[in-house]
């Protein structure tokens, strides 16, 4: 059995470095490394309607924005399925029979599930779909018998009440759905890239993003007026590192060569944060610093987004397709899922010839 990814992302909002961080680098690599038989990357829209019902408009916008943001990463859909969630009803059906192996209990006890409740407010309204998307996460994963999932920590229970569902599955209806495993970001300032403004995430209603289409000058604004050390007022006061968003990017994003290209006065991060740290290094300079990392970084995403840009049909198409892709793939499990709980009356040879005999005693 082939090692296969299936990941997604929800069409709320252009993606932004936290997003990059997060996963999409990654993918980008597992892509590239050929290790993989089959990857799937798929626009959550149905995911993102579980809690934006009143508001089609904004997923049908950014489907496009999400799809441009994947190509100009480098994402490339000879090697990567990209595909819409709603185009393939199949998952719907795979949900629908998940839901029979859940609790309530099991998914009010969901602590992703839990803390978006207590962000959105819905309190005693929560829509049934938002509070079954964990089922329905399931299906997504299990439909492409998906072994890997890249993805950020929060969406650790997901994947997690995913192999519940699959190993409850199994246990009733015999072998038929493959259990993934998550795959974590590896370094702990890229598991939760805070916002420019020091808050725990990046989110489009802190308006604290950094978008990977942002303009060079949109970056270099959000860089100058990052979050850093409140104490460290005058240049020659001690600096702290932790909790300082400035520092917090370069473990992420710094790599030693930069600073022979940018910045010879240091031969690495441990130099730098210890000069801060002493005092005499003023933020101006270490933000200088990482907007040019991040400008290495996003110059040829950008790029590459522009030329995708001027042919949005080509963009549509490719989603076209792989959705065409997905749904074939999807319908080939939902049919083992059929037959493993033998629902699959007119597929039976045997069922017509079992109840005849039944009825002929
Ligand atoms: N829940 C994910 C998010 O918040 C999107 C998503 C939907 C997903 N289905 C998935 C991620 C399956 C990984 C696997 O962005």
């Amino acid at each position: 059995m082939g090692k296969i990814i299936l990941t997604g992302d929800r069409p709320t909002g252009r993606l932004h470095l936290g997003h990059f961080v997060g996963s999409l680098r990654r993918r980008v690599e597992l892509q590239n490394s050929g290790l993989f038989d089959k990857i799937f990357i798929m626009i959550a829209d149905a995911q993102a309607l579980t809690d934006n019902a009143d508001n089609p408009e904004k997923i049908r916008q950014n489907i496009i924005e999400v799809a441009l943001d994947y190509l100009a990463c480098g994402i490339d859909p000879a090697k990567s399925t990209i595909f819409i969630q709603s185009q393939v009803a199949e998952l719907c059906e795979l949900a629908f029979y998940y839901m029979n192996l859940v609790t309530v209990s099991r998914l009010q006890r969901n602590p992703t599930v839990k803390t978006e409740i207590q962000m959105r407010n819905f309190e005693t309204s929560i829509p049934v779909g938002f509070f079954t998307y964990p089922i329905s996460q399931a299906s997504d994963i299990t439909a492409f018998r998906a072994t890997t999932v890249p993805a950020g920590e929060d969406q650790q229970p997901m994947i997690e009440q995913a192999r519940e569902i699959v190993r409850r599955f199994n246990g009733i209806y015999g072998d038929t759905l493959v259990e993934p495993e998550i795959l974590l970001p590896d370094n702990a300032a890229c598991m939760r890239l805070p916002g420019t403004d020091g808050k725990a995430k990046m989110s489009k209603s802190l308006g604290n993003c950094i978008y990977l289409s942002d303009s060079s000058e949109e970056v270099r604004k959000r860089v100058m007026s990052m979050y850093t050390d409140p104490d460290h007022i005058r240049v020659e006061d001690p600096g702290k590192v932790e909790g300082n968003t400035v520092f917090t990017y370069l473990d992420a994003f710094c790599r030693p060569e930069h600073f022979a290209q940018y910045w010879p006065d240091y031969s690495s991060l441990d130099e730098l944060k210890a000069h801060y740290q002493r005092g005499g290094l003023g933020d101006v300079k270490v933000k200088k610093f990482l907007f040019a990392i991040l400008e290495e970084l996003l110059t040829p995403i950008r790029e590459r987004r522009k030329e995708w840009e001027k042919d949005i049909p080509a963009v549509f198409n490719i989603l076209k397709r792989g959705s065409e892709a997905a749904r074939e793939v999807a319908a080939g499990t939902l049919a083992d899922v059929r037959r493993a709980m033998r629902i699959d009356y007119f597929d039976d040879a045997e069922l017509i010839a079992e109840q005849s005999r039944k009825f002929s005693v």
